[in-house]
């Protein structure tokens, strides 16, 4: 039977049927392509002055480096005043005498607490809660976490380097947001983002306990998402692959790799724009960021066998060339 008679066969409100539910699939599909197109190119974030008027703090944790320093420097701009939290107090002083100079015609104010996320000591978090005790906390950035030196497989992965990474990444999140969200949700009103990792958001073989932890950090994120929502506090996991900071140790920006203060301009500049992605309260700041998670995730998908096999394949490749670097070095010295 050729096709237009098979079509002809076919009752009449059945056939209304079928052109309503195709027309209707296909106005479904190419909404969903505008909303990403229009969400990565187009549309800027929530102005962050819903969450705090000049004066209020922002808490800022591994600000003492790459991305942490340059969301301290930006919100300081903005007229934050700000707590800075990280390891090491003589880069937290530095950075805070530098930024109240820089920023002294607005008075700015700035806090310094130096703990070690990685022992995860009570009297540090004691330390933070009296710190901002009488403060009206507006942001909170959860920054601070650790990845695997180089990748590596997991059963060559020392006890140490998988402890920091889930007690950093993981508990030293939790219970920060668990010292500073009760303040916002006492002013009815806040913003916590954290930074997760395209690691988190596909199965990063040779790096399994970092992608782990961000994985981790995707489903608490968005679960608490949901339940500050009512409390006037917006909570979002940040995603983002490749950036110029000591963590990746690429000096050099590209097309996919930007630098940390175009970087957390994005960041800061998009919060709440990624209603496209799969996961809620889930957004992907940078440009070319975007638009490979959405074409990924339109087409095969982060989960899919084929992706982790390319990303297995990737790692493996980025641990040869690193191990062969060491080499190099060690016979340099
Ligand atoms: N860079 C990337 O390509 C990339 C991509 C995706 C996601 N991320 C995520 O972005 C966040 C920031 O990464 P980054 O690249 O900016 O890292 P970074 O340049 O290595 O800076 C890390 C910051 O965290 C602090 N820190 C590290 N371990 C700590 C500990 N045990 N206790 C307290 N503070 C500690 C460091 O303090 P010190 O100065 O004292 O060392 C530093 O201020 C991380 O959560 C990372 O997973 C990064």
């Amino acid at each position: 039977m050729l096709p237009a008679e098979l079509i002809a066969s076919i009752p009449a409100p059945f056939q209304l049927l079928l052109i309503g539910v195709g027309a209707l699939s296909f106005a479904r599909f190419l909404f969903s392509y505008l909303r990403g197109l229009v969400a990565i190119f187009m549309l800027g974030g929530t102005n962050l002055r819903k969450y705090g008027k000049p004066g209020t703090w922002a808490v800022v944790t591994g600000a003492s480096d790459g991305l942490g320093k340059e969301f301290a420097h930006q919100l300081a701009s903005k007229g934050f005043n700000l707590v800075l939290v990280s390891r090491t107090l003589s880069k937290l002083e530095t950075l805070a005498a530098e930024l109240e100079e820089k920023y002294s015609a607005k008075g700015l104010q700035v806090k310094v607490v130096a703990m070690d996320y990685a022992q995860d000591r009570a009297e540090d978090y004691a330390a933070l809660a009296k710190e901002i005790d009488d403060l009206e906390v507006a942001i909170l950035i959860n920054n601070v976490g650790q990845s695997h030196s180089i990748p590596v497989s997991f059963l060559e992965t020392s006890p140490k380097e998988l402890q920091d990474i889930v007690t950093i990444n993981c508990l030293g999140t939790l219970k920060t947001t668990q010292v500073v969200a009760p303040i916002m949700a006492r002013r009815r009103k806040g913003l916590i983002l954290t930074m997760g990792s395209f690691a988190g958001w596909t199965p990063t073989p040779y790096l399994a306990t970092y992608s782990g932890s961000k994985a981790f950090l995707q489903h608490w994120s968005t679960s608490l998402a949901a339940e500050l929502k009512p409390q006037g506090v917006d909570v979002h996991l940040v995603l983002s692959y490749l950036i110029t900071t000591a963590m990746s140790k690429i000096r050099r920006s590209s097309l996919m790799i930007p630098n940390p203060r175009n970087f957390v301009k994005a960041a800061l500049g998009k919060v709440g724009t990624g209603s496209y992605q799969t996961a809620p309260s889930t957004y992907t700041p940078w440009w070319s960021h975007a638009l490979f998670l959405w074409i990924v995730e339109k087409t095969v998908g982060p989960m899919h066998p084929i992706t982790v096999s390319i990303n297995l394949k990737m790692h493996q490749d980025i641990r040869k060339r690193a191990l062969r670097k060491a080499e190099r070095e060690a016979k340099k010295n």
